[in-house]
């Protein structure tokens, strides 16, 4: 144990309260408006992509921002010491946070579609003193953003830049400064299943999760009149999700240890809501797996029968439609958060190649609709089930 004390640089975070409640502004004006880390990330927002199964890390396309999910972050951490072993910790995190899905309408240079967030902050250990310090910004006119080649996130003059595995990182305000240069020492890591971390358990509650846990480090500290040359590790960490919380979560706490052994653990702790205030998945809502395979009963044969759809059954005989079906009570199921484990393929690459067109997918929320009335499907489930439905569209129609 001794060892391990001894050796430790810890990089401790909390995310179990709020993004940007309660930290201080510095001179910039106080920003009251707060955002609950669990109202962020659980919102089910209809039109967002959902993590929902792994797929490989791309880069550099994976350092740079993913519009199509809800919410994301570049979160850098680490511990730092001047040659006489003044230690210093400091924070450099950016959060995209999308208002809405899809691509700006407005013809205003204002108009946007992100919001971006930062946190910076500087622990003084020997002082005794925390600085920290937050602003957020739009992605219009050059205030805020994200690319991933060449790699760099920004709100005005607070970054980070470099080829995503080092980073130059850059920020200031009024007598405290950083600027680092951090690379990579070890190869990235993809956290929980290949890059897919879950975090609840419905389906579409977890992140796709990579990190860089070793992290050398060096440059500069100023704080006041002192500039302090440092070096030391930083951990960065890499997340991009749409409701990554369940219904039933509050938050988590986050610990990452840096070992001089050359180990890294890391460990979450989950937060859940007090059992009686968890509501019900929309699985057992629905009325659970009988439910959902009556609905996808009555369902298939409205389609296949459709003289608009049935174009896409024609050739597939009995037994493609009964596995279809099944797959489809399957996928439903589990996207509910039922018990159950998808085993077919992906909605992209499922409807790939069929041709599905605007018109063809009218004509199936049609029938959708006809379904969910005839079993007088009650319309908070049903809302859920139509936003379901639409945040698959992008996926299969053509
Ligand atoms: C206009 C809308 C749609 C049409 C015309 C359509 C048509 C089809 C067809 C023809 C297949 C068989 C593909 C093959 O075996 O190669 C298929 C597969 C499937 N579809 Fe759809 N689909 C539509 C929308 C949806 C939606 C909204 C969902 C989910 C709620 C869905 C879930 C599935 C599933 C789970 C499969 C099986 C995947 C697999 O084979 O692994 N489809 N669809």
């Amino acid at each position: 144990m001794s060892r391990v004390a001894l050796g430790v640089a810890a990089v401790v975070a909390a995310l179990g309260v709020a993004f940007f409640a309660l930290w201080p502004t510095g001179s910039r004006p106080r920003i009251d408006a707060t955002v609950a880390v669990r109202e962020a990330l659980a919102d089910d927002r209809a039109g967002f992509t959902r993590a929902l199964a792994p797929r490989p890390l791309s880069f550099p396309s994976d350092h740079g921002p993913h519009p199509d999910f809800g919410t994301e972050w570049w979160y850098y951490t680490g511990n730092l010491r001047t040659a006489a072993g003044r230690h210093v910790g400091f924070q450099l995190t950016f959060f995209r946070i999308a208002l809405a899905p899809g691509a700006v309408v407005r013809a205003s240079a204002w108009a946007t579609r992100q919001l971006y967030v930062a946190h910076f902050a500087v622990s003084d250990v020997a002082g005794g003193r925390f600085h920290a310090f937050s602003r957020g910004s739009r992605e219009a006119l050059g205030l805020a953003g994200a690319s991933a080649s060449p790699f760099r996130v920004w709100i005005e003059d607070w970054s980070a830049e470099g080829d995503g595995s080092s980073a130059r990182l850059r920020a200031s305000d009024g007598a405290v400064a950083l600027d680092l240069e951090l690379s990579a020492a070890k190869p990235v890591v993809a956290q929980g299943d290949r890059g897919l971390s879950r975090k609840g358990p419905e389906p579409g509650n977890a992140s796709f999760y990579y990190s860089f846990t070793r992290m050398p480090a060096r440059g500069i500290v100023r704080l006041g009149r002192e500039t302090l040359e440092v070096s030391g590790e930083a951990w960065m960490d890499r997340e991009w999700s749409t409701s990554a919380l369940g219904s039933g979560v509050e938050g988590w706490d986050w610990f990452a240890l840096q070992l001089d052994d050359g180990c890294e653990p890391a460990w979450v702790t989950i937060a859940a809501l007090q059992e009686d205030a968890m509501p019900d998945t929309l699985y057992k809502r629905l009325g659970g797996y009988d439910a959902i395979a009556a609905v996808a009963d009555n369902l298939l044969p409205r389609l296949t029968a459709d003289p608009q759809l049935g174009r896409f059954w024609q050739h597939r005989g009995e037994d493609g439609v009964r596995r279809e079906k099944q797959l489809l009570i399957d996928f439903l199921c589990a996207s509910a958060g039922g018990p159950l484990y998808y085993v077919g393929r992906e909605m992209k690459l499922s409807h790939r190649g069929l041709g599905i067109n605007e018109r063809d997918w009218q004509v199936f929320l049609g029938h959708v609709n006809a379904t969910l009335d005839h079993f007088k499907v009650p319309s908070q489930e049903k809302s859920e089930v139509l936003g379901f439905v639409e945040s698959l569209k992008k996926d299969i129609v053509e």
